[in-house]
């Protein structure tokens, strides 16, 4: 597990960045926190990492999944916000379309099920610019 302390959303994506350089196909990303805490920040960072250009990255609001191309790996990124809880990956057709790939899902709240092997990143809103990141290879159920 580790901690860090970002005092802006610049930093939240250099810690991302760095993450990204150890990411192989097939991680899966859980991005937790409430509104606003950074999870889409993290995931600029996360393509930026990569080698995708950051401005690519948005909020998906219309599209459940969204798919960037152009870095070391593909970059899935999903958002289940709008959606009930109690839907599975497959569901939503990312069990194996993220295999090739890094598959970073904000409100995985949403999930039904714990996704084995996934890499739990909890984004703490302190303050206004300050954010308590946690990273843990062991998720909670
Ligand atoms: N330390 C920080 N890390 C990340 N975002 C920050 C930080 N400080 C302020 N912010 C701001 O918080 C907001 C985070 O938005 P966003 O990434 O869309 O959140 P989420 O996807 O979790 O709802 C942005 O406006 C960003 O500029
Ligand atoms: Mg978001």
């Amino acid at each position: 597990m580790s901690r860090q302390h970002t005092t802006s959303e610049a930093e939240t994506r250099a810690t991302a960045r760095t993450l990204a350089t150890t990411l192989r196909p097939g991680a899966v990303l859980l991005l937790l926190g409430d509104l606003g805490a950074g999870k889409t920040a993290f995931v600029r960072g996360l393509a930026e990492g990569l080698g995708i250009a950051e401005d690519a990255v948005s909020s998906p609001t219309f599209t459940l999944v969204q798919e960037y191309r152009g870095g070391r790996l593909p970059l899935y990124h999903a958002d289940l916000y709008r959606l009930p809880e109690g839907v599975s990956l497959d569901d939503l057709g990312l069990d194996e379309v993220a295999e090739d790939g890094v598959l970073a899902i904000e409100w995985p709240e949403r999930l039904a099920r714990p996704v084995p092997g996934a890499v739990a990143i909890r984004i703490a809103i302190d303050d206004d610019t300050a954010r308590t990141i946690t990273i843990d290879a062991t998720p909670a159920a």
